[in-house]
């Protein structure tokens, strides 16, 4: 990792000092006199280590580490000061410096301070990463189900976590694509490198590709600093690529070519760079028939398809239910826990597994979620099910539809599932209003179109009947 340093000091003599002692290092080093241009450099470019002057002209020392204090990585700040105000320099430690050194300065002790302040740095960086990885814990345990289906899943995520090539999961929405990704990764010899998920459709085709790749400052309008890609940070480790069918051929391309060489090379930038990362894509489309139609290229389809894994939808494994519904109970017994809800009645298991989940595992989980909060007593009863799950219990899909349209006239309902059922049914409104079309149908409700089908996706509406 090459190691950058700013120092910011009114005199320019320290700061010659300082950059010839640390380019002597090996270190990348900025230098400016003025505290507003460090604070412009600090949100443009990121710096590993800072040394920062506590008096400057235009700002103060202080300024300087809340301002690294919001950058991600953030960089050890070490403060510059005269014998006198080793006060105050005591009191910036206090809100997040890393040291500081008193004029004149000692070349030794601007070596080791910086070296030290370099090692915190990934050790911090060691230990999040550390954590993370413990609090997601993508072992097999969050992974339920006893369908010989689910039996047959974990020996393939077994196999593909022991094997390099790229791997495609196919399946309905909600039917635990990612949770698979994420598996195959935690298994694997890359665990303790990153997983980087990527969602195709939720990121526009012009940005795409500065996004996955990155980009050098001034590659485009709008790019005010280097940018690490998606790619480079999965470096290690694993790239998941949700909703693949999404992207443009021209892009698939320039994906293709990393996929085959290992390279490539940021926005603005000639030179290419070698990367190690794990593929795996997954989609809800049909991509032999988007090979047909043009919109997804031959060629990436077989590179990627090195190991297939099919999510069959809930409705195919309904075994399955029971024992996720309890599952997700468990769950969300922690998230509510004022609720006395112990167990489920046998007719509301029953209800839930015969109900067709065109939004699979999600739905189920959701549906479980609401009856946590509808419900009251001991056990969850048919009554607290979402109305599509309770009305197809009662009489078949169509009656299901009829209960679902009745008013709930006068019954008071907890602010958050009104406001929950308002948002779902307007933007389902708007959906039908535009036939469909997601566009069309976000610019009716004046919201972004990423944000719509965020909703969409947390509504489990299913697009395309609207059409
Ligand atoms: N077998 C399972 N056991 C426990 N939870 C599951 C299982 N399958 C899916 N889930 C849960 O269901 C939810 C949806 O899963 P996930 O996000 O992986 O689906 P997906 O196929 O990626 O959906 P989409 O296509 O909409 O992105 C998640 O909360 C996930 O944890
Ligand atoms: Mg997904």
């Amino acid at each position: 990792m090459q190691i950058k340093i700013l120092v910011v000091d009114d005199e320019l003599s320290l700061c010659k000092t300082l950059e010839i002692i640390l380019k002597k290092e090996g270190y990348d080093v900025v230098t400016t006199q003025l505290g507003a241009h460090a604070l412009s450099l600090i949100y443009e470019q990121d710096f590993h280590v800072i040394f920062t002057d506590l008096n400057l002209p235009d700002a103060s020392g202080l300024d300087i580490i809340t301002e690294a204090k919001k950058r991600i990585p953030c960089p050890q700040v070490i403060l510059i000061t005269a014998f006198a105000s080793i006060e105050t320099a005591v009191d910036a430690i206090k809100r997040g410096a890393y040291d500081y050194l008193t004029k004149p300065l000692s070349p030794d002790k601007v070596r080791v301070t910086t070296r030290r302040a370099i090692e915190k740095l990934t050790l911090t960086e060691q230990i999040d990463h550390l954590r993370q990885e413990v609090s997601q814990c993508f072992g097999f345990d969050n992974m339920v189900g006893k369908s010989q289906c689910m039996y047959e899943l974990r020996k393939t995520i077994l196999y593909a976590a022991k094997s390099t090539g790229s791997v495609v999961i196919t399946g309905e929405s909600g039917t635990g694509k990612e949770l698979v990704a994420r598996a195959i990764h935690y298994n694997s010899n890359r665990k303790d490198n990153p997983f980087v998920p990527v969602n195709c459709a939720a990121i526009s085709k012009d940005l795409i590709e500065s996004e996955l790749f990155g980009y050098t400052k001034g590659a485009f309008t709008g790019a005010l600093r280097d940018k690490v890609g998606f790619i480079e940070l999965s470096g290690g480790g694993s790239l998941f690529l949700d909703e693949i069918g999404e992207t443009a051929p021209d892009f698939q391309v320039k994906l293709l070519r990393v996929i085959q060489n290992g390279e490539f090379n940021r926005v603005g930038e000639a030179s290419f760079k070698n990367v190690d990362t794990r593929f795996i894509a997954a989609t809800n489309k049909d991509l032999k028939k988007a090979i047909t139609e043009g919109s997804f290229r031959e060629d990436l389809f077989y590179r990627l398809h090195v190991i297939s894994i099919h999510l069959p939808p809930l409705r195919e494994r309904r075994e399955d239910i029971p024992l996720l519904a309890v599952y997700f109970l468990n769950k969300y017994l922690q998230k509510y826990p004022d609720k006395e809800i112990i167990d489920i009645a046998p007719e509301t298991v029953e209800a839930l597994t015969n109900y067709d989940y065109p939004g699979n595992v999600r739905e189920l989980e959701n549906a479980i979620e609401h009856a946590l909060i509808f419900g009251y007593g001991d056990h969850i009863t048919v009554d607290v099910l979402p109305a599509t799950i309770y009305g197809a219990s009662r009489s078949g899909r169509e009656a299901g539809n009829a209960v679902r349209s009745i008013p709930n006239s006068g019954t008071i309902k907890p602010m958050k599932i009104a406001k929950y059922e308002f948002e779902r049914d307007l933007i389902t409104s708007a959906l039908i209003r535009s036939e469909g079309n997601i566009s069309k149908a976000a610019r009716l409700l004046d919201i972004h179109r990423q944000n719509l089908q965020l909703k969409i996706k947390e509504f489990n509406i299913d697009v395309d009947s609207l059409k």
